[in-house]
């Protein structure tokens, strides 16, 4: 019987990255048409029926077209068993995103080949580097007329600011795609019709070398491939495992996720070049999955309400170390007791099944009883140790937020205080004429929107929203904590978090530095920590 470290080893979690539209959901699907989960292309997305069945929980993503919250699948290939984070295409829930990015060991950056690096994949890309995980690049859509391949390179490299190194190189794109040229072997792999990818499509490999490649490809494309290999060779970064797996070097693939094309290479290379879950930062030091043998894990995401029968909330963990078994008793640390990990569940597409056992690495969703935050751990190790927290990311947008029904505080405070524990929204107290106020803080401001009609349809609250100027937002570090003696500039203005911290809203970023100025031993930070 496999050990939890064998078991372990053969994880593979990622998280796969886009700008909405380069194809990040077309190239899931076929990652799990190759893992046979799915018997055709299309039963995660499809035309009208399913487009958003991955995560097709709430309404307002239906009525918006968009995906609002992420999820995660899971398949086995070739011994492995993959986790994939998915993450929202939408930019107003990149900080959702972010955490997503905290559960996983690496991420799969898919770029249109006929755009190149665009804003969305820009701010993921930061976080992927504020965490050093490594990056796997897909260029995508290479059956349209792609841009010059260096330039692509050029523009990853510049843009993200991480050094590229090509594992195959494209021939051709749009009418004249030929196929990918496997810089290692030498050998092309030609483009085949797959129908849309409705089938797997042969893998054809010729050698650059055999005679027979000048029927299957024009002269001036072969000349040409020359010319740019030779250029890369020599102007290229080299290929190196441990800079991949430091971060600092992003391996690119080339292909079309729609037609197949390529993407049974990239997922070979990757599982390949990707690790199994690598030791993590807690404070009692770091805890590899290698030895650790009791289970452990983070809560990096909770969802309330996905199945409206059930009016259920499930927390998502990422386990760290350790195995999972389904109704385990472990630590809740944050909790400070002992808990019960009843209902356990995996995603897979728009379907929920109950899982027995899980392992380090895996990503599993429980029921949560209304006990868990972002970034809380649950372990069965004697010593309650909990991991590095997540980083709260600055709301940009504000809005004091009232209950029209005066007679319903009761329901809004529960609901709004709710969906701050999920992280969609971050609230904040202000005292004015002795009420207690709520303002509001998010990211993107659509998380107004799913506010609204969260608490209209889950809590049965009617709200109205009153926007605010303020833009930034600091957290007092420093011990001077108490509000009333902070001198600060005249759009300032003095909140307490959920927590009872005390930080202060400003309408201009340079009223922050002044107040520092004016306050002295006064440290102001960035982000609140979980
Ligand atoms: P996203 O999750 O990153 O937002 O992208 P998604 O996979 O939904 O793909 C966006 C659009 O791009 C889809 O077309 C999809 O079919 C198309 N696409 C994805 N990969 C490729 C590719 O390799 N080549 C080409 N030519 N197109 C690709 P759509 O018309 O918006 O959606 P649908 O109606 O086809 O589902």
């Amino acid at each position: 019987m496999a050990s939890v470290f064998d078991e372990i080893k053969t994880r593979r979690t990622f998280a796969i990255i886009s700008h909405p539209d380069a194809g990040k959901t077309t190239l899931t699907e076929k990652f799990l048409l190759y893992g046979g989960v799915l018997n055709t292309a299309g039963s995660v997305k499809g035309k009208a029926t399913a487009k958003h069945a991955v995560s097709d929980w709430m309404q307002i993503e239906k009525e918006r077209g968009i995906s609002v919250t992420s999820s995660v699948l899971q398949f086995a290939y070739d011994g492995f068993h993959v986790n994939i984070l998915d993450t929202p295409g939408h930019q107003d829930f990149s900080e959702d995103t972010y955490r997503t990015l905290m559960a996983a060991d690496c991420a799969v950056m898919v770029i249109d080949g006929s755009k190149g690096v665009e804003a969305q994949t820009r701010k993921l890309f930061k976080v992927c580097g504020m965490r050093g995980i490594p990056v796997f690049t897909f260029i995508n859509k290479l059956d349209r007329d792609a841009l010059d391949t260096f330039d692509l390179l050029d523009d990853i490299e510049k843009e993200l600011g991480i050094a590229t190194c090509p594992v195959n190189w494209p021939i051709g794109s749009g009418k004249r795609f030929r196929g990918v040229y496997d810089r290692q072997t030498k050998e092309v792999e030609l483009f085949s019709d797959t129908r849309k990818g409705s089938v797997m499509g042969r893998c054809e490999m010729i050698a650059l070398s055999d005679p027979s490649i000048r029927e299957r490809i024009d002269a001036d494309q072969l000349e040409q491939l020359e010319e740019e290999i030779e250029l890369q060779d020599g102007a290229g970064s080299e290929y190196d495992l441990e800079a991949i797996r430091a971060g600092k070097l992003s391996p690119v693939f080339f292909g079309s996720a729609l037609t197949n094309f390529g993407v049974q290479t990239f997922l070979e290379h990757f599982l390949q070049m990707s690790t199994e879950p690598l030791p993590r930062t807690s404070d009692a030091g770091s805890i590899d999955p290698m030895k650790e043998q009791e289970f452990s894990a983070f809560v990096f995401k909770i969802q309330a309400n996905m199945n409206k029968a059930h009016r259920d909330r499930i927390a998502f963990m990422r386990i760290c170390s350790g195995k999972f078994t389904a109704g385990m008793k472990a630590w809740h640390v944050q909790g400070d007791r002992e808990v019960r990990l009843s209902q356990p569940q995996q995603m897979m597409a728009e379907k929920r099944t109950i899982i027995e056992e899980a392992y380090g690495g895996d990503i599993i969703g429980i029921f949560d009883p209304g006990i868990y935050s972002i970034g809380d751990t649950i372990t069965t190790s004697d010593e309650h140790f909990s991991y590095e927290g997540i980083p709260t990311f600055s709301p940009e947008h504000f809005a004091r937020v009232r209950q029209d029904d005066t007679m319903k505080r009761k329901q809004f405070m529960k609901g709004i205080n709710q969906i701050a524990q999920e992280g969609a929204i971050q609230i904040f107290q202000e005292l004015k004429g002795g009420m207690e106020e709520i303002i509001v803080g998010v990211v993107g401001v659509l998380q107004f929107d799913v506010l609204a009609y969260r608490l209209k349809n889950e809590y049965n609250v009617d709200i109205h929203m009153e926007s605010l100027p303020y833009t930034t937002i600091r957290w007092i570090e420093s011990s001077q904590t108490d509000l009333d003696k902070i001198t600060g500039t005249s759009d300032m203005k003095k909140v307490k978090d959920l927590k009872g911290r005390p930080l202060l809203l400003f309408v201009h970023d340079w009223s922050v530095g002044m107040t520092l100025d004016r306050n002295e031993g006064l440290e102001l930070s960035e982000f609140g920590k979980a």
